[in-house]
């Protein structure tokens, strides 16, 4: 049984990544739905929560059906941060999590997220001030170090444990790497292999399948996998690892009725959650994902992306059913 200080989380639990613009309540319904364990909001910055910002705040909303939740915070300032980590407290997530990982130069060039690795003490620093500033358990999200020549994240590991860090996870990358390559996982091993280490280490990094969760869980000997890119269109990527870890088989793919009903909850969510017309506009980027891989189906995914009445998007998404229902056609 893995867990995150009392939050029960099941054996090798599954974790929903933190994804700006994409983990957002509306796509993290349709993940729990399929089965993610855990999940975390999109990183909200503790200077905008600080300022009040509208659109900081608006990240702080959770619902009781998505716990256990997580809220991540980044930011340069440890005053700063540890004010966020009281106000992101006040709207009661199971947990608060620590972006230490994110590469884009507005964030880790302004001394946030994966900055912090070339400064481990105060790195340390700001996660003790925001352990100190709530009652809930913390963890950290980060990468495997700056570059090639500072890979230091088994120093981080116990030092982040060390002072109160309720689990870890890490992203086979370093800040330097961004997103190229591939994720290497053996240093996340590695920290699984030190005997000084007792709390959840999460591997992270182009978990693409059932096959390859369950060759990196044995492999590397993680607690635990946070799967970002691919369950963007495809949150049953979760039931689908369970199952496959479960017994081996691999689950049926949904077929085009379960496909286009997700897709339906997760565009009325979306206006829902932020108005028609954002929510129409937000949705548009993820129709490729969900349908990716099917024949002729440009013309389609052309209304999709310009129509902005959700009784002609429904429209449209009914069509799509009929079509590809018909043809058998499986998505890629
Ligand atoms: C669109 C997008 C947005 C992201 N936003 C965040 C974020 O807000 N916080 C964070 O810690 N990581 C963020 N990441 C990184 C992911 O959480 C994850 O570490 C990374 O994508 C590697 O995992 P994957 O190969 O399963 O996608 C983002 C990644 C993507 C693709």
């Amino acid at each position: 049984m893995v867990k995150i200080g009392n939050i029960e989380l099941g054996n090798f639990p599954l974790l929903l990544a933190p994804m700006e613009d994409v983990s957002d309540p509306p796509f993290r319904a349709v993940c729990k739905d399929n089965g993610a364990d855990l999940m975390y909001t999109e990183f909200i910055s503790s200077e905008g929560l600080i300022r009040d910002a509208a659109k900081s705040k608006q990240k702080l909303d959770i619902f009781e059906y998505e716990r256990p939740i997580g809220i991540q915070l980044f930011g340069s300032d440890i005053e700063h941060m540890r004010q966020s980590a009281e106000i992101a407290s006040a709207v009661n997530p199971d947990l608060i999590d620590i972006n230490y990982g994110c590469p884009v130069k507005n964030v880790a060039c302004r001394g946030a997220g994966a900055a912090l690795l070339q400064d481990i003490p105060r790195m340390v620093s700001m996660t003790a001030a925001v352990i100190g500033a709530t009652h809930l358990p913390v963890t950290v999200k980060t990468r495997l170090g700056w570059d090639d020549h500072t890979r230091n994240v088994e120093e981080v590991a116990e030092r982040l444990q060390d002072i109160g860090v309720a689990a870890l996870t890490v992203h086979g990358r370093t800040r330097v790497q961004m997103y190229k390559g591939n994720a290497d996982w053996e240093l996340i091993g590695r920290i699984k292999d030190n005997p000084r280490i007792h709390i959840p280490i999460f591997g992270n990094g182009d978990v693409n399948g059932p096959e390859r969760a369950l060759e990196w869980k044995n492999r590397y000997g993680v607690d635990g996998i946070m799967i970002g890119r691919a369950s963007i269109g495809n949150p049953w990527i979760f039931n689908e690892i369970k199952e496959f870890v479960r017994t081996g088989q691999s689950a049926a793919p949904p077929d085009m009725i379960e496909r286009v009903a997700v897709v339906k909850k997760h565009l009325d969510f979306s206006i829902r959650w932020k108005g028609e017309r954002t929510g129409v506009f937000e949705m548009r980027r993820h129709y490729t994902n969900y349908f990716r891989g099917l024949p002729d189906f440009k013309s389609f995914r052309m209304k999709l992306v310009t129509l902005t009445s959700v009784q002609d998007i429904h429209g449209v998404l009914d069509e799509i059913c009929g079509f590809y229902e018909t043809m058998h056609a499986q998505v890629a």
